[in-house]
């Protein structure tokens, strides 16, 4: 058995892989990467009965990982390159459920976690396309000053009932017709109107069409400058009902698709374990 372990930015994500599957995950959040990484591995061995034994390696990955400089309980510890562990990881749901052919298909990845990054994996190997800082970390951030709440199943309860009409300056609010393909329902400036009579659920929505219109955008410019029609989501930022709708509308425009495999949140950490032994 493989553990991966990505240590996050936010979040600790730990997944055991056994015979090429994903065979368990757990997250988990820490002040600090040694802490969170051997937590996290105490509570999967411990919780699935396991012992330390069956453990063949320990792949880490993520930002907290440069902190780790030995082997974790005496087991061989490999730190792997974070975008060749999302690449792998990204590859591998991609493949599992979306019939992707490694040797034949390229994908473009967003990794959706407290930023952004963009990352091109399939036939040509692993490329780090660019990213952005605008990703979770932004929405909890703004949550934080801007709304009553930054836990975020409340944002996104908020959300549900905002209207984008009250934050955003729409382009019905600038021209009497649609411009080339967008409808007069597109946002021209984000939080480019903020009425007085703006509350915290039309901000809270905001904030969040903001943050996915910046992460699908650049999905789109970063598919279409390698001909290729079909982005990954991935990271904690993939399980959001609302960035969801926004991207849905962002294909709809773009005609680039936006693919939410399950498990999402632990594509690095899988990509982590499957890059072990390479
Ligand atoms: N449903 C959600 N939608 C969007 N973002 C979310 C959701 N739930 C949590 N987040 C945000 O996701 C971020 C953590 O995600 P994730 O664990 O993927 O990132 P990370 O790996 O810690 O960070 P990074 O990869 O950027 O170093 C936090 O900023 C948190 O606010
Ligand atoms: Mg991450």
């Amino acid at each position: 058995m493989i553990i991966g372990i990505d240590i996050g930015s936010s979040t600790t994500k730990t997944v055991s892989v056994e015979g090429g599957k994903l065979a368990r995950k757990i997250k988990t959040r820490a002040a600090d990467a040694v802490t969170s990484a051997t937590g996290a591995l105490g509570k999967l061995l411990l919780e699935n009965n396991i012992g330390i034994s069956a453990i063949q390696g320990i792949a880490i990955t993520g930002a907290g990982a440069s902190r780790i400089k030995n082997d974790i309980f005496g087991i061989p510890t490999r730190r792997i390159d974070e975008i060749e562990a999302i690449g792998t990881g990204g590859i591998f749901l991609a493949e599992t459920w979306g019939g992707v052919k490694p040797g034949r298909d390229s994908i473009i990845i967003a990794n959706v976690g407290t930023g952004t990054a963009i990352i091109e994996a399939g036939k040509d190997g692993i490329t780090h396309l660019g990213g952005s800082g605008v990703g979770g970390g932004t929405i909890q951030g703004l949550a934080k000053k801007l709304l009553p709440t930054s836990d975020f199943n409340s944002i996104l309860e908020l959300a549900e009932k905002g209207d984008l009409d009250q934050v955003d300056l729409l382009l019905k609010d600038i021209t009497e017709t649609d411009i080339s393909f967008l409808n007069r329902e597109t946002t021209a400036a984000n939080f480019g109107k903020m009425m007085d009579s703006a509350g915290s659920a039309d901000m809270a929505l905001g904030i969040l069409n903001m943050v996915y219109q910046v992460i699908g955008m650049l999905a789109v410019f970063a598919a279409r400058s390698k001909n290729l029609d079909r982005v990954i989501v991935t990271g904690n930022g993939s399980n959001n009902p609302i960035g969801k709708q926004v991207l849905k509308i962002i294909t709809g425009m773009y005609g680039v698709r936006f693919e939410y495999p399950p498990d999402a949140e632990y594509t690095t950490a899988i990509g982590a374990a499957f890059s072990w032994g390479v």
